[in-house]
């Protein structure tokens, strides 16, 4: 996996080898109230059972119509799923809760400021106003089915209302996480070809309110500029009745839709009757080229896969109080805080702000309010409060059955912190591995079935069998201790269906190289490759490394190097451009960008400053590098390649290995004593 001879670094490459943990088992309380205790369910979704096995995950759902074929493999690899059924997301999200869980709350929206006040938005209510922002989604705009609309909305309860309005008239939503940049918002309205934005002026974040319209002008002018304008920018207000940012609105160009919404009121509007395989939104995110590339989603399959599984490995049952701390800008959001959770009538908190803010005990009273018995979280969202120490979870009476982690791997300490303190030892932890491009989990042991063990994510759930291959595509064998690439052998529900307008990309990206035969239709010659490097134990169970190729994974939010390096580039005196990944304390992997300069500039404080506030600008302040390491010159092969490897290993501390190859060994040690001394 790790090429000598390559000249690039890799997230896997760091990953440091820990020893095989002890097992944790379920408590009989956890048992005995779980979804899903029958030991058969791994048979029941084996090889011999599929795909039929995944008719259990969409009887869930209540369909307009029965689909006709559960797979259809006539063109690989785009897998058709349900084929034939129709069915709509927000109805089955929304509606068809009324009649026994009416005054139920679908959303705690829990504000930042805690001297704010928590909505509770019970499904009936969420029922109307999904209903009337819809009809001026349909009759103010003119959005009908199919069109695309770009949301770059904070985490407010609008977001699900306006997400759930766009499933209800078939309009694919494709919401950019609140955190990233304008330009970055903007680019992706271009590509979506999106016909509105849809923003809110403003939101809380760490105490402060801030100006989000500011992002929106930014977005139109990019978008603008690359030849796609949207119609319109709809914003919402964070205080309804009040504008609250400073940038003001552009005539004839921005509406305030809680001045638009009275005229709805009481509007219902029908849901769309879509094809299983309607696109129901888009999701972008990094690759290894710079431009963005969104997963598309389907409506029957993805649902399927979503309700499903928050049913069996989430355990969610309609009178559980579940938060999911992500933000419902990545996927995570939107298949385990809105999709899933909403399609299984549960109670979701929606929560505005940071863990950490006023204090790290914020999270255990929001619980403690709530009576939040689900929790979902990240890593890094747990490196962050366990440095607050043990102490203050220990002062809140929340009590768990059932958490999550997701996004990166998690070390085995900070595991059993979070088992012991914020689980109290009452709660089953599932560590959920999957990705944007997978709609649903991949990876993650049954909770209720299977004992847990602390840096492994698990096997594969209910349908899905993983395997590691090495690079000559051959299969490793569990508990030989040797990492290779992690595949799924077969197809399921919850996969993007393409790479929205770049089927190529999905074909070569995904299932290029460990394709089997191209000219099969049998979907086993058709491993998909996630882009993980992984180790399979003798239990069955994996250990997700990191990712083999560009991107890192900064606290859980996925980067492209690429798309790091083109924006350091745009900076005027910068020539080269490098992006490595270092490990972080609290982020698991940051970048640690290095450049070198055009002729005649010198290096100074404020060029570093500047560069890296480009990287911000460009993405989001999550993109900012730990340090700009403005080098005399790139280490370089023979031909020209800029050896990432070596400023990888400088980076990290690492061996760099022979350099003498290289084009430019002296500037190796120049660099080494640049960044270690500086360390020190
Ligand atoms: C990448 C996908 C899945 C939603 C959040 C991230 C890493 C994800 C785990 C885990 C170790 C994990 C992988 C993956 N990852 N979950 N439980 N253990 N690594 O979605 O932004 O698409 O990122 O996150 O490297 O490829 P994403």
């Amino acid at each position: 996996m790790a090429n000598p001879e390559s000249t690039e670094t890799n997230e896997a490459q760091l990953a440091v080898h820990w020893k095989e943990e002890e097992y944790y088992y379920p408590g009989t309380q956890f048992i005995a109230q779980a979804n899903m205790t029958d030991a058969d369910i791994l048979d029941r979704f084996g090889e011999k059972n599929f795909p039929e096995c995944f008719k259990e995950y969409a009887d869930m759902l209540t369909w307009y119509k029965y689909w006709e074929k559960t797979l259809d493999t006539s063109h690989p690899p785009f897998w058709k799923w349900f084929v034939g059924g129709e069915i709509n997301a927000c109805y089955n999200c929304v509606d068809r809760h009324l009649p026994k869980y009416r005054n139920k709350t679908a959303i705690h929206f829990v504000p930042e400021l805690e001297s704010d006040p928590i909505q509770h938005v019970t499904y009936q209510e969420l029922y109307v106003r999904v209903n009337e922002f819809a009809a001026l989604l349909r009759d103010y705009c003119g959005l009908k089915r199919g069109d695309r609309v770009t949301l770059h909305l904070p985490m407010v309860a609008e977001l699900p209302i306006t997400m759930l309005a766009c499933a209800r008239l078939g309009v694919i939503h494709s919401q950019v996480f609140g955190g990233f940049s304008g330009n970055a918002c903007g680019e992706r309205i271009e590509d979506s070809q999106s016909r509105f934005l849809i923003t809110m002026d403003s939101y809380y974040r760490s105490g402060k309110l801030l100006d989000h319209k500011k992002q929106a002008n930014i977005a139109y002018e990019t978008a603008h500029k690359l030849g796609k304008p949207p119609e319109k920018v709809l914003i919402w207000q964070r205080h309804p009745g009040k504008y609250s940012a400073e940038t003001p609105l552009v005539e004839g160009r921005d509406f305030i839709i809680n001045d638009l919404l009275p005229k709805y009121r009481g509007h219902r509007i029908e849901p769309e009757r879509m094809k299983a395989e309607d696109i129901l939104f888009l999701m972008y995110t990094s690759g290894t080229t710079g431009r963005p590339k969104a997963a598309q989603h389907s409506t029957g399959g993805y649902l399927a896969y979503v309700t499903g599984t928050s049913k069996y490995i989430q355990d969610i049952h309609p009178e559980d109080v579940y938060w999911c701390m992500a933000d419902i800008g990545w996927i995570t959001g939107h298949s385990y805080i809105v999709y899933g959770p909403l399609a299984l009538a549960a109670s979701s908190v929606v929560y505005e702000g940071i863990p950490t803010y006023p204090d790290a005990g914020r999270p255990w009273r929001i619980a403690e309010e709530l009576g939040v018995n689900i929790f979902h979280t990240s890593p890094t969202a747990i490196r962050g409060l366990r440095k607050a120490g043990e102490d203050v979870p220990r002062k809140y009476n929340h009590h768990f059955k059932h958490m999550t982690t997701v996004g990166e791997p998690i070390e085995p300490a900070v595991w059993r912190w979070y088992y012991n303190e914020v689980g109290k030892k009452e709660a089953v932890i599932v560590d959920t591995w999957w990705q944007t491009e997978n709609g649903g989990f991949l990876c993650s042991t049954v909770p209720a079935l299977a004992p847990m063990k602390p840096g492994s994510c698990g096997p594969g759930v209910p349908g899905i069998y993983p395997v590691v291959y090495d690079d000559d595509g051959k299969e490793l064998t569990a508990g030989a201790g040797k990492a290779g690439n992690i595949c799924i052998r077969n197809p399921w529900p919850g996969s993007m269906q393409t790479i929205w307008g770049d089927h190529d990309r999905f074909v070569k990206v995904y299932y290029e190289r460990y394709c089997k035969n191209k000219d099969s239709k049998d979907w086993r010659d058709w491993p998909y490759m996630a882009g993980d490097g992984a180790v399979l134990a003798a239990d069955g169970y994996v250990r997700i490394l990191g990712r083999i190729d560009d991107v890192i994974n900064v606290a859980g939010h996925r980067l492209g190097t690429k798309e790091l390096e083109s924006a350091a580039l745009t900076v005027e005196e910068v020539a080269e451009a490098a992006v490595v990944p270092i490990p972080d304390e609290v982020k698991g992997r940051v970048p640690d960008l290095y450049v070198s300069l055009k002729p005649g500039y010198k290096p100074t404080k404020e060029l570093q400053e500047k560069i890296a506030k480009a990287l911000s600008d460009a993405i989001s302040p999550i993109a900012r590098p730990k340090h700009v390491w403005i080098v005399p010159d790139m280490p370089k092969t023979r031909s020209g390649k800029i050896m990432r490897r070596v400023l990888g290993a400088i980076s990290s501390h690492g061996a760099t290995g022979d350099v003498t190859t290289l084009a430019n060994p002296e500037v190796v040690e120049t660099i080494r004593v640049m960044v270690q001394d500086e360390g020190k």
